[in-house]
């Protein structure tokens, strides 16, 4: 039902894209649990000249959301498809869980090899490993280095795990590095983000450049252990807290890395035909150095704090460079979007939950396809770490549990949440004092006190109120019905978790100590 005129421009644009033009390199750099205030164009406190010089070059994406921890981040960015519908919308895969990404989902790297490309993958994997079927060099990659878990030591590449049995809990242990199908043992004393880097340059430095090149970088950095190198500390060295201290230096040495990949580029001559996507996985987690100041909650919540990412575009085809967007943008956006940079195109995936944003990118007045996203239904979530409040119910027509898991939408500027979106505070930079922010409540707000009866249905106007601090739920209850109905709807298409529980045979000392 498009205009003619419409559909005319569309088919217009996208043959000068792909044929007048070579196909754009493609960098789609991952930073792991960053938080909204852990970047240096959100607060000068952070050091990150290489991405700072990113942002100027480009457009810093301030409407941006992700999901609220790696997998079903990384598995959206991979197939442009909500979690509800590859049954990973609970938790993490666990090293020991046999679960990855559906094999029969089609990934970004297949595509962007019919297209032309060669594709590579450095760094942190966390779609499942425990068939052959599952790793990313089965999945369209050529190449594949760095490890499959989600958490490891930045230096000797040990995943641990615990297995319960009864009463009882078994520590297990192995080592997760890997260099295509092979063990990668060498890696073991070296951090990984000078590992990442290494090999980042090396494939840009030996790529034939009259062929596309995508290169997938998501570094461990600033996942917990909090492990740097030293030289790294001294710029912080005034940061009382350590957690902060460390995991500020861990930045500030991804960062470093960063600029080493570009110079690459351009030594390569390939610079200026590279477009880069810069984006974290999920919100800071507060408990390990992270930070999200302004914003509610953290990593694995529902709040802003745990969703609204740290975003950005540079170089091909962005006008107005140095710009930030509002535009509504999601994480299961890149995979149309990349795709039609590449000139390629989604035939043979399942249905998309995502939309081709590069216009609302590119250009300043182009409004975004997106009005509609859903964070997220998750019937099994509890909190990590604090326990969960007492809900009070919010019966309604639709049938939705509102006092089940969790689950939230956004419409428009409206924000829906049901059950618990998970920790609810909004956490200063552990730099600041309190007083500095006169006028800004933070913790203050005991109605939220995790002991307390709390509503089991919060509505926020997201665009007046990004704190989440006014529940409007008692107020606009059409437009909570309205949503819930929503919710209800995409409930309707959800598949069922897979979440399998741990498997013996996943023990690394069955497999010569390796994950
Ligand atoms: C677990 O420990 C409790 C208390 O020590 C004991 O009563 C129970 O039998 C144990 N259960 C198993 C499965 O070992
Ligand atoms: C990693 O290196 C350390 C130090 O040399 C050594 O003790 C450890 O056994 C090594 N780990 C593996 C898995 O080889
Ligand atoms: C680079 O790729 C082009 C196109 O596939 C090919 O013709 C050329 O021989 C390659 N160059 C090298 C040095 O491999
Ligand atoms: C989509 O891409 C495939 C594979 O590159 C190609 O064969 C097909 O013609 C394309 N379809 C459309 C509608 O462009
Ligand atoms: C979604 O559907 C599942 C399974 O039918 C149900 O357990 C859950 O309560 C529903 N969640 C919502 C938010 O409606
Ligand atoms: C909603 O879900 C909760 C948690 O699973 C359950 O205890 C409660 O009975 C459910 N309420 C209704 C009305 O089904
Ligand atoms: C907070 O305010 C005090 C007093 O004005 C000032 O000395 C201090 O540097 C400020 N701290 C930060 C981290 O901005």
């Amino acid at each position: 039902s498009w205009p003619s005129h419409t559909l005319c421009f569309l088919v217009f644009v996208q043959v000068l894209y792909v044929s007048g033009h070579q196909k754009p390199n493609i960098l789609l750099i991952v930073a792991d649990d960053l938080g909204f205030n852990d970047v240096g164009y959100h607060n000068p406190d952070i050091y990150t000249p290489n991405i700072n010089k990113l942002a100027k070059d480009g457009v810093i994406l301030e409407s941006y959301y992700v999901q609220p921890i790696c997998t079903p981040s990384r598995s959206q960015l991979m197939t442009g498809r909500y979690q509800i519908h590859t049954g990973l919308q609970h938790s993490v895969i666990f090293a020991p869980q046999p679960n990855c990404l559906p094999v029969d989902e089609i990934i970004l790297p297949q595509k962007l090899k019919e297209a032309g490309y060669t594709t590579h993958a450095v760094g942190k994997w966390h779609l499942g490993f425990y068939k052959k079927e599952c790793l990313p060099t089965s999945r369209g990659f050529d190449t594949f280095y760095g490890y499959y878990c989600g958490a490891e030591d930045y230096y000797t590449k040990q995943v641990h795990a615990n297995f319960h049995f009864g009463n009882k809990t078994r520590r297990v242990s192995g080592f997760d590095f890997h260099d295509n199908s092979r063990t990668e043992w060498e890696a073991n004393g070296t951090y990984s983000s000078y590992l990442y880097r290494d090999r980042a340059v090396r494939i840009i430095k030996s790529h034939n450049s009259s062929i596309p090149l995508f290169m997938y970088l998501p570094f461990q950095s600033v996942h917990f252990p909090l492990q740097v190198p030293a030289k790294y500390i001294k710029r912080y060295r005034h940061i009382k807290d350590r957690k902060r201290r460390t995991f500020s230096a861990m930045v500030t040495a991804m960062d470093e890395a960063i600029g080493s990949v570009v110079d690459a580029l351009k030594w390569k001559g390939i610079w200026q035909d590279t477009l880069v996507v810069f984006t974290t996985d999920n919100g800071g987690q507060t408990l390990f150095g992270g930070n999200n100041w302004p914003l509610r909650g953290r990593k694995a919540s529902l709040w802003e704090g745990g969703v609204r990412g740290v975003g950005l575009v540079r170089g091909y085809g962005i006008r107005d460079k140095g710009r930030s967007s509002n535009e509504l943008v999601h994480i299961s956006d890149w995979f149309p979007t990349l795709l039609y940079i590449a000139g390629a195109n989604a035939s043979g995936t399942k249905p998309l939950d995502s939309y081709n944003v590069w216009d609302a990118i590119a250009n300043k007045d182009v409004v975004s396809p997106r009005v509609e996203l859903l964070h997220n239904i998750d019937p099994l979530f509890t909190r990590p770490y604090t326990p969960t409040p007492k809900l009070i119910p919010y019966p309604n027509k639709h049938g939705v549990n509102t006092t089940k898991g969790h689950a939230a939408l956004r419409y428009k500027h409206w924000k829906l949440h049901t059950g618990d979106p998970g920790y609810d505070k909004w956490d200063l930079p552990p730099t600041k004092s309190y007083c500095n922010l006169s006028g800004m409540h933070t913790n203050t707000n005991s109605k939220y006190k995790s002991t307390h009866l709390v509503p089991s249905v919060h509505l926020f106007d997201i665009e007046n109120d990004p704190q989440e601090r006014k529940n409007l739920a008692q107020i606009y209850p059409k437009v909570v019905d309205l949503l819930l109905g929503k919710i209800a709807m995409y409930n309707k298409s959800a598949v069922p978790i897979n979440f399998p529980p741990y498997d013996p045979k996943s023990n690394p000392s069955l497999h010569g100590g390796v994950w």
